[in-house]
């Protein structure tokens, strides 16, 4: 989520600021990647279930805690609504 704000990149709203409580910053980890992510867990997942356009490889981004071995992970934005 972070850096996408730092990026300028559309679609990743970010409204309660990294709180697990908007859904704002709601991106598509690229399956290539998902493994390596993991999925959502705790209140993450429970705000996901209700997150329209879920897919299974859904995260909010602000919980993806970036590690080296993450370099190069690709998010997908979802489509505008
Ligand atoms: Fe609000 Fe991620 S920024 S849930």
């Amino acid at each position: 989520m972070d850096c996408a704000l730092d990026n300028g990149v559309r679609g990743i709203g970010a409204q309660c600021g990294g709180g697990c409580t908007c859904s704002t910053c709601h991106g598509f980890v690229d399956h290539v990647w998902f493994a390596s992510v993991g999925g959502p867990v705790g209140d993450e997942a429970d705000i996901l279930e209700f997150t329209p356009g879920r897919r299974a490889t859904s995260r909010l981004t602000c919980q993806i805690v970036i590690r080296d071995e993450l370099d190069g992970l690709v998010v997908h934005v979802p489509p505008a609504e």
